[in-house]
């Protein structure tokens, strides 16, 4: 098989040994495999001959981006079988200012992506704290959120189409832009958020946003989670040009102080320090501004002083993993239940070390689980027992990967199980692509 892919894609591109090494272990520094070797493609046809011939030797294949997943899905097993398939030579971007869109390689990263519009008029309506490494490829992949859901929807609301090689190497290509077309199953949908399990997103297609030339963001400190929810639903319901509203929970603000060197926001720490943006035209509307006028709140009206507020909220993600090795678990839940979640989890997670944030406007908390080791899984289960009991979801944003795959049988049902397999038996025969992630054998119990 190297030999082949060394012809294929060049014998600089197919890299082993100690070569492969940081491609093999994850973001968080929970999980840690080996890869046969990275085999980096200049296009798609390259992509493709590299998926044909692994599919035709029975070799696994891990697509790639830029590694920040935080669910493991983007690493292999330590078996050392598989090859990864790294999208870092599929960078290109090309902007359609008369369309409204954009075209990228699935290596494209996000803040070149933000890069390239900015003097365009538009601008991308995802946006998260790994833009300087995260490919769209890899957002398509994990059907990213991120900051800016509330207005624009995930990265499955941006996907105008996609091309791809699906896991018996063929190519399927849907690059038009066309923003109407009925004509059979929307392969750019099912791709998104599909985890590298069924083929390899190489390109897409994207719709773009409007670019607002104002932005106001405030932090502003709650006295309970209750009292942040009944402020996120006045802001949701109120302002019109919402662009986010994040949360961290109680001692988070001061352990981002610590670990980023960051100065304390207020003079007492909040049970909840709340951040949320407006984008526009002009000035915020009244009822932006009006929301606050109760609270201890800071202002940020200049782009500095803006990225010094988002500290305390992007720098968490950070802090945490200076601190230790987190399990780290994204769920959503209904808004009428979150208040009742967050009480009931220092029993879930006792005795360890918790810390919780997240983007309160969506639902979507990020709970951060330190103390327990890399395979223990029981937090993980309570805490995900637990979200299933008040009727979330076990992954809001950042997919099932390798961390959740024993746990899917909690959240959907046998029938939707079983068209999950057809769907990828159809599109990936020799079940190559990313095994282990997302579809494994699943203890069922919905
Ligand atoms: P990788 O980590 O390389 O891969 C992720 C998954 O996608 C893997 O299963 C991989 O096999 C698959 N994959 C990658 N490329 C392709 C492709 N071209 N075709 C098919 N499959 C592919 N996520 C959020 O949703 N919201 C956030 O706010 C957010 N913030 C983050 C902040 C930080 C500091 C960090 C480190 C991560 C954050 N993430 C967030 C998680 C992560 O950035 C996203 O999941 C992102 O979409 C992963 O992109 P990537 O290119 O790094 O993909
Ligand atoms: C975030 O919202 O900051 C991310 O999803 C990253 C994380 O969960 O740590
Ligand atoms: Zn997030």
């Amino acid at each position: 098989v190297l030999d082949t892919l060394r012809a294929l894609v060049g014998a600089d591109h197919v890299l082993v040994g100690a070569d492969t090494q940081r491609y093999c272990d994850d973001w968080t520094g929970r999980y840690h495999g080996a890869a046969r070797a990275v085999v980096r493609p200049a296009g798609t046809d390259e992509c493709a001959g590299t998926v044909t011939a692994c599919a035709e030797a029975g070799v696994p294949v891990v697509p790639q981006g830029g590694n920040t997943g935080l669910v493991g899905g983007s690493v292999p097993d330590s078996s050392g079988r598989a090859v990864i398939i790294s999208t870092e030579r599929m960078g290109a971007i090309t902007v359609d200012v008369l369309a409204g869109q954009v075209t990228v390689g699935a290596g494209a990263v996000l803040s070149a992506l933000q890069d390239a519009l900015a003097t365009t008029g538009w601008e991308f309506g995802v946006d998260l704290g790994a833009r300087g490494s995260c490919t769209l490829g890899g957002m398509i992949a994990t059907n990213a959120g991120g900051t800016r859901v509330l207005r624009y929807g995930s990265m499955r609301a941006q996907v105008i189409g996609v091309e791809a090689v699906l896991g018996d190497g063929s190519i399927v290509s849907r690059l038009d832009g066309l923003m109407k077309d009925n004509t059979g199953y929307d392969l750019g949908a099912l791709l998104t958020g599909s985890e590298g399990t069924l083929g390899i997103v190489t390109a897409a297609r994207l719709r773009l946003v409007p670019r607002p030339n104002a932005r106001v963001t405030v932090l502003a400190s709650l006295p309970s989670l209750a009292d942040a929810l009944a402020l996120s639903a006045r802001l949701r319901a109120t302002v019109d040009g919402l662009d986010g509203i994040e949360a961290v929970l109680g001692d988070g603000i001061n352990l981002v102080c610590q670990q980023a060197g960051l100065t304390a926001p207020f003079i007492t720490s909040p049970a909840v320090t709340v951040l949320a943006e407006w984008a526009g035209a002009g000035d915020p509307p009244a009822a932006f501004v009006d929301a606050f006028v109760d609270l201890d709140h800071l202002v940020a009206l200049d782009a500095t002083t803006r990225e010094r507020l988002w500290a305390y909220r992007e720098r968490m993600t950070e802090s945490i993993s200076r601190v230790g090795m987190p399990h780290k678990l994204d769920v959503t839940l209904p808004f009428d239940r979150l208040a009742a979640f967050v009480d009931a989890l220092s029993g879930a997670t006792s005795p360890h070390r918790v810390y919780v944030f997240g983007h309160l406007g969506d639902g979507n908390l990020h709970v951060n689980v330190l103390g327990p080791s890399a395979d223990d899984l029981s937090v993980d289960d309570r805490v995900l027992a637990l979200v299933i009991e008040h009727g979330g979801s076990i992954s809001a944003e950042h997919g099932v990967g390798r961390m959740k795959a024993h746990a899917l049988g909690m959240q959907r049902t046998r029938s939707e199980l079983a068209a999950f397999r057809a769907i990828k038996h159809a599109l990936d025969p020799a079940g190559v692509m990313n095994p282990g992630v997302l579809l494994t054998d699943v203890n069922h119990d919905a």
